[in-house]
C-alpha cells in the first residue's frame, strides 16, 4: 500500500488497543492529532489523566515538560513523546543553576513553579501550578511568606494582582507566542468585534494591561483570564455567540468542533507554537510502532519533583 493511501488513524486505533495505550493531546495540537486522541485538555487536566489511567503506555502529544510531568506522576507507565524536539521556550528560560542562585538570595521564600518547567526545576520547587490554578496555589501560601514565582512574568504579574501580594518576586521569563499577543492586537480586534466575548490566556503580554483597562472602564467589556481548558468550558457554557480568543490558535479547532453554532475569532492569527506543531499523526503512529521516544525522569529527580506536583494536585 502506498504511504498516501495508508490510513494512519485506523492503524493508530488498532495499535492503541493492542498495546493498551492512551493518547493524551494538548489543546494546541494540530486538528488531525486531536482527532486520534483519547483525551484533549490543558496541562492540569492532562496531568490528572496521566495519574488516573490504567493504560500501560501514555503517548503524550504536547511538549516535553508535559510528558515529563506524566512520567513523574505515573512512573510505572511507559510515557512516549512522538517528537523529542517538541520543547518549550518558556520552560527553557530558567535552569537549575539560576534557580539555586535565586533561592540562595531569598532563603525564606517559597518557590512556586509553573508546570512549564523541566523536571530538575520542579525538583527544586515547593509548589507547582498551572494557568488554571496559579492563583489558588499562591493564595494557599501564608500571606506573610515571600514567594518566588517562575518562570512566566505575565502569569506572575497576574497572580500578584489577583492575590494582592506585594511579596512575590517574579522570574523574567516569557512564552514567545503569548508575549507576542500585545495591547495593540487586542485593541484593534476589540474595535472590530465590539459584541464578542473576550478570553485571554494569562501568559499573554497584554494580560495585566487589559485587566487594568477593564478595571478603569477604558475597555468596556468583560475580560475572562482563563487556562485553555477554562476557555473550552466558557465557550460551551456562555450564552454569547461570538468570541475573541487570545492564545495559541490550535485551540480554535476544538472550540469550533464542539460549538458549531458559535463563532471563534483569534486575536492573532499567527500565534502559533512551533513546538506543539512538531507532532503529526505519522509521528504518533511511529511512536506506537517503535516505542519512541521514551520520556523517563531519573528516579533521584522524580522523587523530589513529585512533591510540588502532589501539593498542587491536592489544592485544586
Ligand atoms: P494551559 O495549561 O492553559 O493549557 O497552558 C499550557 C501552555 O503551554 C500555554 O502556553
Ligand atoms: Fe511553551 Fe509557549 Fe508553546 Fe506553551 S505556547 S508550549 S508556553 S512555547
Amino acid at each position: 500500500m502506498s504511504i498516501l493511501n495508508f490510513d494512519f488513524s485506523k492503524e493508530i486505533q488498532r495499535l492503541k488497543k493492542e498495546k493498551n495505550a492512551i493518547i493524551l493531546a494538548h489543546n494546541y495540537q494540530i486538528s488531525q492529532v486531536q482527532e486520534v486522541a483519547d483525551f484533549i485538555g490543558d496541562s492540569l487536566k492532562l496531568s490528572r489523566l496521566a495519574g488516573e489511567t490504567d493504560a500501560s503506555y501514555i503517548v503524550f502529544c504536547g511538549v516535553h515538560f508535559m510528558a515529563e510531568t506524566a512520567s513523574i506522576i505515573s512512573p510505572d507507565k511507559k510515557v512516549l513523546i512522538p517528537d523529542l524536539e517538541a520543547g518549550c521556550s518558556l520552560a527553557s528560560s530558567i535552569n537549575p543553576k539560576e534557580l539555586l542562585k535565586w533561592k540562595n538570595e531569598n532563603p525564606n521564600a517559597v518557590v512556586v513553579s509553573y508546570v512549564n518547567t523541566s523536571a530538575e526545576i520542579k525538583a527544586l520547587s515547593d509548589y507547582c501550578c498551572t494557568s488554571s490554578n496559579a492563583v489558588k496555589v499562591v493564595k494557599s501560601i501564608p500571606a506573610d511568606q515571600p514567594v518566588l514565582f517562575l518562570p512566566d512574568m505575565f502569569l506572575g504579574a497576574y497572580v500578584a494582582e489577583e492575590t494582592k501580594r506585594n511579596n512575590i518576586k517574579i522570574w523574567p521569563g516569557e512564552c514567545h507566542v503569548h508575549a507576542g499577543i500585545t495591547d495593540k492586537d487586542i485593541n484593534s480586534m476589540l474595535a472590530k468585534y465590539s459584541n464578542a466575548e473576550f478570553m485571554v490566556h494569562p501568559e499573554c503580554s497584554c494580560t495585566s494591561s487589559t485587566l487594568y483597562h477593564v478595571s478603569k472602564g477604558d475597555i468596556n467589556k468583560d475580560c475572562k483570564i482563563l487556562s485553555t481548558e477554562g476557555m473550552m468550558k466558557e465557550a460551551r457554557e456562555s450564552k454569547n455567540n461570538q468570541f475573541l480568543i487570545a492564545t495559541e490558535v490550535g485551540i480554535l479547532h476544538r472550540m469550533q468542533e464542539e460549538n458549531p453554532s458559535k463563532e471563534f475569532i483569534p486575536v492573532k492569527n499567527d500565534a502559533v507554537c512551533k513546538y506543539m506543531k512538531k507532532i503529526t499523526v505519522e509521528k504518533v503512529h511511529n511512536s506506537l510502532i517503535n516505542d519512541v521516544y521514551e520520556v523517563k525522569v531519573p528516579e533521584k529527580i522524580a522523587r523530589k519533583a513529585i512533591i510540588p506536583i502532589e501539593r498542587m494536585l491536592a489544592i485544586t
